[in-house]
């Protein structure tokens, strides 16, 4: 990804030395000279999240050691936004620990993708500029839909989400509502609109252990829907996710590449490269 954001916005890249040492620390050495430089950074925050998170940290914090002028972070992925609030009495919010870390070690401004909780970002310790990448997956499935089929998004943003992808479509959309049990983890869904003889697309923002896309395409396939594709920005799978939905009866997954994995087959690079100016 971050060639392909380079490529577009006609910078160099910088590499960087990277190893772990025998207990798994992290070890970074940046083989070239940044001092008075506009650096940006581009790491994912997936799993294994408090690697990924630690490395940002590390180099975020050499940049500015070795005289970076400014340092940017693109976060593909933003970990740890869907714990935005105090859930439970005594929880952590975990989001804006992890904003208030990027701020210390001299990040001047962060840039994500489709973050799970945007409304967090309105009180955010730094700038951290949210893009939206559902229109670009509408492109990439409007290649794989024949007829105008049914858009349906769970969760908070879902009726946003499906509404996004079902303009470029040029198709219906609806929401599926989803709970998730905040002690059991375990989720329900409840769907008003009539599948019935329709293809349907499911798009969410995040796939993790596949929990909900797999019971969205049990429900909507057990109502009569035809042909069901499931689509996400971050694709992280955790485990069998995507052999839980293929197995509830979703024909094909597609997923952008905040998160490497092998339904990426959205680029978000021309978006990210779009906000660098
Ligand atoms: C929840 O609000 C998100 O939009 C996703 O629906 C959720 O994160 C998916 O998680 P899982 O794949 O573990 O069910």
């Amino acid at each position: 990804l971050a060639e392909k954001v380079a490529h577009f916005v006609q910078k160099p890249i910088l590499s960087l030395e990277h190893k772990l040492f025998p207990d798994g620390e992290s070890y970074i050495r940046v083989e070239g000279d940044v001092k008075g430089e506009d650096v940006v950074v581009i790491q994912g925050l997936h799993p294994p999240q408090d690697k990924h998170l630690t490395e940002l940290l590390l180099i975020a914090d050499l940049l500015r050691d070795l005289g970076a002028e400014k340092v940017r972070a693109v976060i593909p992925y933003m970990a740890y936004a869907r714990q935005d609030r105090r859930f439970r009495e005594g929880e952590v919010v975990s989001i804006i620990t992890v904003l208030k870390m990027l701020k210390a070690v001299g990040i001047d401004e962060a840039y994500t993708v489709n973050i799970h909780s945007p409304w967090v970002l309105e009180n955010a310790p730094l700038k951290v500029v949210n893009m939206d990448a559902s229109g670009l997956l509408a492109v990439s499935l409007s290649q794989l839909v024949s007829e105008k089929p049914l858009v349906l998004s769970p969760g908070k943003k879902g009726l946003e989400m499906a509404s996004a992808t079902a303009s470029v479509l040029e198709a219906d959309y609806g929401a599926v509502v989803s709970r998730r049990d905040t002690v059991t983890g375990e989720v329900s869904v409840e769907l008003d609109a009539d599948v019935s003889g329709r293809d349907v697309v499911l798009v969410d923002d995040v796939v993790s252990t596949g929990g909900t896309m797999a019971r969205c395409v049990e429900i909507v396939k057990g109502r009569g829907a035809g042909k069901v594709l499931v689509a996400c920005v971050h694709g992280l799978f955790i485990g069998d996710a995507a052999e839980k939905i293929q197995a509830a009866g979703a024909s094909m997954i597609v997923a952008t590449d905040t998160v490497p994995n092998p339904y990426a087959f959205t680029s978000v690079a021309g978006l990210i490269a779009s906000q660098l100016t």
